[in-house]
Parts: structure tokens; sequence; C-alpha cells
């Protein structure tokens, strides 16, 4: 297993993403914010606005803790799957006066916080000797161990882990899987596993094609200005739960204003706005200037763009 580790430590030096924000430090909050927001969302996206703007807001776990939830639900704005920030809301919370947990143990007991997440952090903030296996890694162990049984994927990489370089050999492995043994075309004579790789002659039946089942759905909206304020409503729905969202109404044709369409999550939206007089009387009223600040989704936001006030 020597040469396999050498060869793979080597290419990671050489070409490893040496460069994210989150792989410089050694801050737990830091990187455990990053997992949570790397789970589901590109790298680019959270490295070119999310995660700087939290940490400089939010610089410590305490003052993670301290906002509130409407607070943080606004600044997590457009990056979706908002049960996310509940749950790191939540989680921050309940470990403020003690730091976070050190123990894949510990860690999985926080809401939001599966196996992936605890040995990133055990792995990346701690340097434990955990398995790291996120849907890249578990690519490059498939071809690589020639297996498709997830508990024995977890048994190899366990046994596969380098002892003296926990934390370099989850990320080399990462950064294999997004750069060479890609699910498309990956690119096998440019791997350092090559030579030992049980898949190499047929990389693309370890390629787990995750068919997503997309749900359509239409959805009819309601604009309800009052004196230049939007009528917004609190949403229990889980969605977009305490996020603001625009009030259903029965769609009347001469009432419609416009329609988009909209992706989010598994759902494809058709979205279409009606004007109305009537808003739930649990409504909150905001000014243009203050949605720029309230938790409301890309949809909203879009919405929005289709009105004059
Ligand atoms: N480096 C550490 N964790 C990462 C992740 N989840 N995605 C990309 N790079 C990372």
């Amino acid at each position: 297993m020597k040469n396999v580790h050498v060869s793979l430590l080597d290419w990671f030096k050489q070409y490893g993403r040496h460069g994210l924000a989150w792989r410089k430090t050694d801050d737990i909050y830091a990187i455990f914010l990053s997992e949570v927001m790397l789970q589901q969302t590109q790298a680019s996206r959270v490295a070119e606005y999310y995660y700087p703007h939290f940490l400089q807001k939010y610089p410590t776990l305490k003052h993670f803790a301290r906002a509130s939830l409407d607070e943080i639900l606004s600044d997590w704005s457009g990056l979706g799957y908002y049960s996310r920030a509940r749950n790191l809301h939540k989680a921050l919370n309940l470990c403020k006066k003690t730091g976070l947990p050190q123990t894949m143990e510990a860690l999985q007991k926080l809401p939001g916080v599966g196996r992936y997440t605890a040995s990133a952090v055990c792995s990346f903030a701690l340097n434990q000797k955990v398995a790291v296996i996120d849907t890249n890694i578990k690519r490059v162990l498939k071809r690589y161990f020639a297996q498709m049984n997830d508990k024995e994927i977890l048994k190899e990489a366990e046994i596969f882990l380098n002892q003296d370089t926990p934390k370099e050999h989850n990320l080399a492995l990462m950064d294999l899987g997004s750069l060479l043994c890609t699910s498309k075309n990956p690119r096998c004579p440019k791997c350092p596993l090559m030579l030992t790789c049980k898949g190499i002659n047929e990389p693309e039946i370890y390629t787990s094609k995750q068919k997503i089942q997309y749900e359509k759905l239409d959805i009819f909206l309601g604009i309800c200005l009052v004196n230049k304020k939007l009528a917004l409503v609190k949403s229990s729905e889980k969605l977009y739960k305490g996020l603001f969202v625009l009030p259903e109404v029965e769609p009347l044709e001469e009432n419609f204003i416009a329609s988009f369409k909209h992706s989010y999550t598994k759902y494809r939206l058709s979205v279409f706005l009606y004007t109305t007089d009537y808003a739930p009387q649990n409504a909150s009223y905001f000014t243009y200037e203050e949605l720029l600040q309230a938790p409301i989704s890309s949809m909203i936001k879009k919405a929005v763009s289709f009105l004059d006030f």
C-alpha cells in the first residue's frame, strides 16, 4: 500500500485544490460551517460569497449562535436547502458553551450532522484517523476496489486510510474524484492510482447514476401591496420553513401579473403571480429596501423582480 499512498500524496501536492479557503484553517467552527455549506452546493458558490460572508459576520461559534434564526436565514438567502441553516443554528446553540464536540459519535448527535460531516470535521479540523466518504471519494473507491456495496466501501476505505497523513489522504481522494476520476470521461492515464485500480478497464460501471425524479409543480402566489409594502407570510412548510414567502391564492385570470419557472431541490416549479387585495391576517409587510435584508428564498426574489414598487 505504501507505493500507492506515496503516489497519491505526490499527485495531491502537485495538483490538489490547495487554494480553497476552508483548507487554510484548522478552526473547527469554520470547517464545520464550510462542510454544512458544501453539502449539496458547489465549492465555487460557497467560496465566492457565502463562506467569507458568514465568517466575516460571524467569526466565531458564539457570534453565530447569538444571531437570530431570521438573521441567519436572510444571510443564507439564495444558498438553498434552508434546513441546513436551521440545523446549523440549532447545533451551534446546543454547543455554544462547550464548543463543538470532537468525536464522530458526539458530532453525529447534532441536528443535521450525518456520518460525512462528522468525518470531515474530525479529519480536516482535528486530523483524526477517520475515513471520509463523500460522493467524489465514493466513486474513486468504488472503481479502485471494484466494489459497489456501501458497507464494503467503508471497510475498504478504513483499511486504505493512510495512518501517517489521514487528512491529506482524504483530501487527495476528494480532489482525485473531482478532477480526474469524474463520473463521465475519467482521465485514467493521469491517475496516481492507475496501476492498482481494479476498475480501470470499466470505470463507467462503477458510476452510480442516481436518476433524480423531478417533480413538476404549479404554484399560484398573491401579490398584495399596501402603501408600497409587500405582504409576506412566514412559512411553516418543510421546504421554506422559517422563510418569508408570498401567500398562495386562487388563480383568477383577470388578476394575472406574470409567470416564471424556478428549480428548487427536486422541484421544477411554474410560478404564477396574481394581484390580490387580501393578505392573510398573520402577514408581515416589507418595503423594497426591507426585502433586500429579509429571509427570503431565490424564488421570492425572482417574483419580486416582476413587481414595480
Ligand atoms: N475540502 C474540504 N472539504 C471539502 C468539500 N466538502 N468539498 C470540497 N473541498 C473540500
